[in-house]
Order: C-alpha cells, then sequence, then structure tokens
C-alpha cells in the first residue's frame, strides 16, 4: 500500500470524530476550521489547555468557525525518516498518516494553531517532529498556502523563551507559503504563556489573553480569506 492509499484509509479510521465529514467533498462551504496542535509529550497539560483556549477564542469569532484541537501527547511521531521529496516513504507508518495529516486534507481548512512548550529556549523534539512530517502537506497541494499560522509557547520561567520558539514556529512555516500571523496587540508575535502555578496555566492572566488574542486574530484572518 502506498502513503497516499494509507492516508485515506487513515481518514476513515479515526475514530468517532467528524473527521470523515470534514474530509468529504460535500463539506458545506461555509464552515472554516481552525486547527491548533499541542506539541508537549504531556497530554492536557498547560500546552494543550493554552491551545484550546486559542481556540475558543476563535469559535466564538464566528458561527462559521469549527475548531479542532490535536493533542500530539500520546501519539508515536517521528521526525522526518528520509527521502529528499515530500511523497517518500515514510516506513514504518505512524500516527502522523492516521491521526494528524488527514485534518490537513480538509477543503475547509482555513487556519493554523502551532503551540509547544519552552524547551531549554527552543521548541519541543515533538513539535520539531510535528514540523518535520508537515512536509506531506507541501504536494501536490500547498495545503496551507495563503492560510492564517500562528504560534504560542508556554514556559515555566517569565523570560524563558517563549518569543524565541514562537520565532523558530513561524520561521519553519514559512515554507508553507501561508500568512503568518500574530495575536491582536499587544500579543503582537502570538501567545506567551508563565506556567508559574503548578501547571494551572488558566491562572496565568496574561497569558490566557494572549492566547485568546491570537485565536481571534487566525479566526478574523481566516473569515477575510474565505471572503466573509
Ligand atoms: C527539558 C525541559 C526544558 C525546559 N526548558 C525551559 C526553558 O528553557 N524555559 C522555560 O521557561 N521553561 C522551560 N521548561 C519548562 C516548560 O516549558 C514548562 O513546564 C511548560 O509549561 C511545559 O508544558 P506542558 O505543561 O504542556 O508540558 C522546560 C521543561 C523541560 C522538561
Amino acid at each position: 500500500m502506498d502513503r497516499r492509499n494509507f492516508v485515506s484509509q487513515g481518514i476513515t479510521a479515526v475514530a468517532g470524530l467528524s473527521l470523515g465529514a470534514m474530509a468529504a467533498e460535500n463539506e458545506p462551504e461555509s464552515k472554516i476550521i481552525i486547527l491548533g496542535v499541542s506539541c508537549s509529550p504531556r497530554k492536557g497539560k498547560t500546552t494543550a489547555t493554552s491551545v484550546k483556549i486559542a481556540l475558543e477564542a476563535a469559535q466564538a469569532v464566528s458561527p462559521r468557525i469549527e475548531t479542532q484541537l490535536i493533542d500530539l501527547a500520546d501519539m508515536k511521531l517521528s521526525g522526518w525518516k528520509g527521502g529528499a521529496k515530500p511523497d517518500a516513504p515514510q516506513i514504518p507508518f505512524d500516527d502522523y498518516e492516521v491521526n494528524v495529516e488527514p485534518y490537513f486534507m480538509s477543503p475547509n481548512l482555513g487556519g493554523l494553531i502551532i503551540g509547544s512548550p519552552v524547551y531549554f529556549r527552543t521548541m519541543s523534539a515533538v513539535c520539531k517532529a510535528f514540523l518535520e512530517r508537515l512536509y506531506t502537506v507541501r504536494t501536490p497541494v500547498m495545503r496551507l498556502a495563503d492560510k492564517p499560522v500562528g504560534a504560542l509557547a508556554v514556559g515555566s520561567f517569565r523570560n524563558g523563551g517563549q518569543e524565541l520558539v514562537i520565532e523558530q514556529i513561524l520561521s519553519a512555516m514559512l515554507c508553507y507559503e501561508p500568512f503568518i500571523v500574530g495575536g491582536k496587540p499587544s500579543a503582537h508575535q502570538g501567545a506567551t504563556l508563565w506556567n508559574n502555578y503548578n501547571d494551572d496555566i488558566t491562572k496565568d492572566e496574561f497569558g490566557v489573553d494572549t492566547a485568546k488574542k491570537l485565536g481571534i486574530r487566525i479566526a478574523e484572518a481566516a473569515l477575510k480569506n474565505a471572503g466573509r
């Protein structure tokens, strides 16, 4: 079975999701789907919560916006496994083909928020692996072209490298021909969160505000793109 066939089977295999509907050709044109990817190895912790906050703010902008959180924590996901071309076989297949890539195939994909914890002032290894594997959505169609993409970072220090991580993520994403966005003022670069409250990120009022501002900005840009 080649990679594309594997992926299309993966689309139907993902359990209980509206994913089949998402990818279906007859999906109503009016829906705009914003994806949020949490690139922490800890499921549902501060990064995932922050991405969720951003997605909720995006959803509140318009009834046309639908959101989907992709938490990479429990997934088996390696970095790029060789071959210079995006359709090079990636063997063995892992969760990327089944649980991640299908979301990017929706014709109604409207935008993307990528969140990473700060690990030694750089993005997490999970985030780097995700960015490498995303290579597959560049061909035959550049799936993220002209779509708003923004980033958030969570660190346990107030100036722990959050802005650096956002810059690293967005720098990589420039290879996808997106519209890179920050948040609404004053979250100019994106969302920067401080895990200073024993993993309860909702207590970081300033950070939560930046996450909301990122979600709103992504939603507004996606709506504009779709000819609001
Ligand atoms: C290996 C490692 C390196 C880290 N390096 C930094 C750092 O450089 N700056 C920082 O602010 N926090 C750093 N942290 C803290 C995490 O960014 C922080 O706990 C974050 O909230 C974790 O996200 P999670 O709750 O989604 O797992 C580090 C944590 C780990 C495990």
